[in-house]
């Protein structure tokens, strides 16, 4: 079975072509994007939420699932990596980039139907708080979940506890795969 994607998005080229020029090599894989699009188009009309924008990588697989009045906003520290993402698809009505600390802009948010929390808050810390943000039915996505070349040194005991502390939100499905960069996909029940 080879499980490459069968789509791709247009501007992705373009993106990782940049990233590669800026150095930037946190980006999702290819197969960890088609599961965001495939996640995407199913909630036609949704609110969706990115958590770490990244160049745009993950943002350009979910616009490419998502339904023509469905709306993402994408949240990012860093000016210089959205920039990247913003001149690639900021031309998409339906994405908006907001230059924000995840943690503060957790505090303020209502209401994803879905979420690929791609950053420390509302994953290592203030799940509780993504959480409740979720209708349910909602999905909650998270990725790098296996060793990547981009962890600091101290990364590997912080993933473990998010793990293993699962369990403390019953309002979330989960099923975590061993698979891509390693994922758990939740719903919100
Ligand atoms: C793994 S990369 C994102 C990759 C992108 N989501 C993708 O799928 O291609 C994580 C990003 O989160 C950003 N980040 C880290 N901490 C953050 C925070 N507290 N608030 C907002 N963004 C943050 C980093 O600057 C980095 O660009």
């Amino acid at each position: 079975m080879d499980d490459t994607p069968p789509f791709r998005p247009n501007a992705l080229d373009s993106i990782l072509t940049d990233a590669a020029t800026l150095s930037f090599a946190m980006s999702c894989e290819e197969r960890t994007g088609a599961l965001l699009a495939t996640l995407a188009a199913s909630k036609p009309g949704g609110h969706m939420v990115e958590l770490g924008t990244g160049v745009g990588a993950g943002t350009a697989w979910l616009l490419h699932g998502m339904s023509p009045d469905t709306r993402l906003a994408s949240i990012e520290a860093d000016p210089a990596a959205q920039a990247v993402a913003a001149k690639h698809l900021d031309h998409d009505a339906r994405v908006t980039f907001e230059s924000a600390d995840a943690d503060t802009w957790l505090t303020t948010y209502t209401g994803p139907p879905l979420a690929y929390v791609d950053c420390r808050p509302g994953k290592f810390h203030r799940l509780a708080d993504l959480i409740a943000l979720l209708e349910p039915g909602g999905l909650y996505i998270v990725d790098d979940l296996l060793p990547q070349p981009t962890w600091p040194e101290d990364h590997q005991p912080r993933v473990d506890t998010f793990l293993a502390r699962l369990s403390e939100h019953p309002n979330l499905l989960v099923t975590p795969l061993r698979w891509a960069s390693g994922l758990l996909i939740g719903t919100r029940v």
